[in-house]
């Protein structure tokens, strides 16, 4: 028998949102596919383009935070599982204004966890709760040792503040309700359609204009960096795979610090736009540090290999090279997003 499926995404007209919409869609055409998203301004529907008319995908504007509307929606669906992606997910704005994180990131996974509960009854065979989250709730790292999945939690922005506290409501629904759930702590990411007030693609559209490439501190900040559909991929195997209760920590085996970062990215540039060695890495600029900015993140991902027999793909150098070209060839893309509001927070950002 062919196993039918209704499943909510939440947050797939974001970055990680849209791979995954794409390949669940795609892979599985047994399954409905309910997209829900409030549409900030990082959710983009022109993301999803490529598969608007597939029978099997649904796309709902609405916002987790609105707890009638979400009831209402688990009453029109009777959804047999959640993936739940919808955030506020950038770390500057939530140092400029954390409430937005708080509504969103704790009270919208509560609301999503008692709809879920209601909708479910006493019967959970066969549904999943599934909270996709950071590595960034684990903290700081110092030069050695990784997150394992027992590290203990120790957030120190508000936005790791608030998807730590998610993660938290997510585990008591388990042990207090029988919710079924699983957790996944993913590393950075990067990849096509990542708004660009994150360091790749602001980077990137920063070196094709010729402005400033700003490097926070000392830009010897550590990140264990991920191809942004080995994530996806990630997300499927757990959700199909993953034990009830459980925890696993998703990474690309991919330490980088900022510095070296942007010079292998400024060295792909300057070959894809044909320009001479060493002119991008001029833009170089060292600015203020974030406060609060964690040292170092990585992730032993020993745990999902193991059990699930997940690994990431594609390498950095490669991964890079393709996200950049994807810039190049999306420009359109990229001047309608970053007309209007983002104007105003790069500004109100970098000065
Ligand atoms: P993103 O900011 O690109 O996308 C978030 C999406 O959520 C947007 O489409 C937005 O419109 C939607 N959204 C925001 N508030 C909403 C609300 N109140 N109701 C409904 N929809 C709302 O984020 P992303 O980078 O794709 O991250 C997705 C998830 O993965 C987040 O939960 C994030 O914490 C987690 N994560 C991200 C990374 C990363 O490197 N980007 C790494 C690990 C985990
Ligand atoms: P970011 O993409 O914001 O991800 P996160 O803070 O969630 O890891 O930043 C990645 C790293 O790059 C982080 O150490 C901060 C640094 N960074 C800069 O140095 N300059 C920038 O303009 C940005 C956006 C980030």
């Amino acid at each position: 028998m062919i196993n039918k499926k209704t499943i909510l995404i939440t947050g797939g007209a974001g970055f990680i949102g849209n791979h995954l919409v794409r390949r669940m869609v795609k892979n599985y055409p047994n399954y409905q596919i309910v997209n829900l998203d409030k549409l900030t301004y990082a959710g983009n529907l022109e993301n999803l383009k490529d598969v608007e008319g597939y029978e099997n995908y649904h796309f709902v504007k609405g916002d987790v935070t609105d707890e009638k509307f979400i009831v209402a929606l688990f009453e029109q669906y009777q959804f047999d599982g959640v993936i739940h992606l919808a955030a506020e997910s950038h770390v500057d704005r939530s140092i400029n204004s954390p409430m937005e994180f708080i509504f969103t990131n704790i009270v919208g996974t509560v609301n999503l966890l008692n709809a879920a509960k209601k909708s479910w009854g006493d019967d959970y065979s066969d549904k999943l709760f599934y909270q996709v989250s950071t590595d960034e709730v684990y903290g700081s790292l110092g030069a050695t040792g990784l997150f394992t999945e027992e590290t203990p939690y120790d957030p120190r922005s508000p936005y790791s503040a608030s998807k730590a506290s998610a993660d938290h409501l997510v585990r008591a629904y388990y042990h207090t309700y029988g919710l079924p759930i699983v957790i996944s702590n993913c590393s950075n990411n990067y990849g096509p359609y990542q708004f660009p007030e994150k360091l790749i693609p602001l980077m990137i559209n920063n070196i094709k204009h010729k402005r400033p490439l700003p490097i926070y501190g000392d830009g010897l900040y550590t990140r264990d960096w991920l191809w942004v559909e080995d994530h996806a991929s990630a997300i499927d195997s757990v959700y199909h795979k993953g034990n009830i209760g459980e925890t696993y920590n998703i990474g690309g085996n991919n330490e980088w610090t900022n510095i070296d970062l942007v010079h292998q990215l400024c060295k792909v540039m300057d070959e894809l736009l044909n320009r001479p060695e060493g002119s991008a890495a001029r833009l170089i600029t060292f600015i203020k540090d974030r406060p609060g900015h964690d040292k170092r993140y990585a992730i032993d991902a020993s745990k999902i290999k193991r059990e699930l027999g997940w690994e990431p793909t594609v390498q950095i150098e490669e991964g890079l090279r393709q996200t950049a070209q994807w810039y190049l060839d999306n420009a359109d893309w990229m001047e309608r997003i970053t007309s209007g509001d983002y104007r105003a927070y790069y500004a109100e950002q970098y000065g």
